[in-house]
């Protein structure tokens, strides 16, 4: 049995008020086994945080399934924890406590909070901004609380919605490095979400290229690299010029708008 399966999904979003409807996914089938560092690579619209959303059980396929450890996905659940582009912290609350925040609601011991936030404010480097509030934060350092936030859950799959898109280039390298680091020392199984090429083959096992609207499954690539990854290696640019090809191979001429949407 595997991980996590998607089986044939289609996902179309009905908009009643204009009469029409998109289709945001089709056909997409993938088995993802644990420990994976799956990246989800495609354009702007093309499906990627829909397909998250599927996993994470805020939406449900209009076709098909997605099973986790043989289970059909309904709802939400604490087995998956998400990473939004924006992190949606707590502006009342220190670093600490909004890392801790899960335990909170597990009613945990004062103590066991502490230490438990303590363990994940030093792995993603934010050690001496405990009593720190959002405000008084840069991006990076609120996306590494979101981070820490979402581990200390602990979930079998953390889905991750371009996390990184609104940094500056020196600060996404940093995260994406102690990303790698994070997930290679405590192996987790991560869903990444990026429309970058580069930071998928930075940071994946296993890169899946979806096709523009309706996101179709263009192809699914397993990097063979070493780590940490060099993106002036050949073998990177090897990866790189396959994936960018595909890519090019997969423009079109623009649609109409109209020809976009559907009449229901
Ligand atoms: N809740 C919704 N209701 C209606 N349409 C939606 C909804 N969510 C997404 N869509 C549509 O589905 C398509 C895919 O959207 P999605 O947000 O998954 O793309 P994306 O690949 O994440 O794009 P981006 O890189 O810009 O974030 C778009 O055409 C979008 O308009
Ligand atoms: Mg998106």
């Amino acid at each position: 049995m595997a991980f996590l399966e998607i089986n044939q999904v289609d996902k179309i979003f009905k908009d009643a008020k204009r009469g029409t409807q998109v289709q945001a996914l089709q056909d997409i089938s993938v088995t993802i086994e644990e420990n994976e560092f799956v990246c989800l690579l495609g354009g702007s619209g093309c499906g990627k945080s829909t397909l998250l959303n599927l996993i994470a059980g805020f939406e449900k396929p209009t076709i098909g399934e997605i099973m986790m450890n043989g289970k059909k996905i309904e709802k939400m659940g604490a087995d998956r924890g998400m990473v939004f582009q924006q992190p949606t912290l707590m502006p009342w609350l220190t670093v600490q406590k909004n890392i801790a925040f899960h335990l909170k609601l597990k009613r945990a011991s004062r103590q066991k909070k502490k230490e438990e936030a303590q363990k994940y404010i030093d792995m993603v480097g934010l050690t001496g901004f405990e009593k720190h509030y959002p405000h008084e934060l840069s991006g990076g350092m609120s996306q590494r609380v979101g981070i820490a936030r979402a581990l200390l859950q602990n979930p079998s799959l953390i889905l991750m919605d371009e996390p990184f898109a609104a940094l500056d280039p020196f600060t996404k390298l940093e995260m994406q490095e102690e990303l790698a680091r994070i997930w290679q020392k405590n192996k987790r199984t991560i869903i990444f979400v990026t429309h970058s090429v580069e930071e998928a083959l930075m940071l994946g096992t296993k890169v899946i290229v979806l096709s523009k609207r309706p996101g179709r499954i263009n192809k699914i690539i397993n990097l063979e690299m070493d780590r940490p990854r060099d993106s002036t290696s050949p073998i990177f640019n090897r990866y790189k010029r396959e994936i960018l090809t595909l890519i090019e191979k997969n423009e079109e001429p623009l649609l109409e708008e109209d020809s976009m949407h559907q009449v229901i």
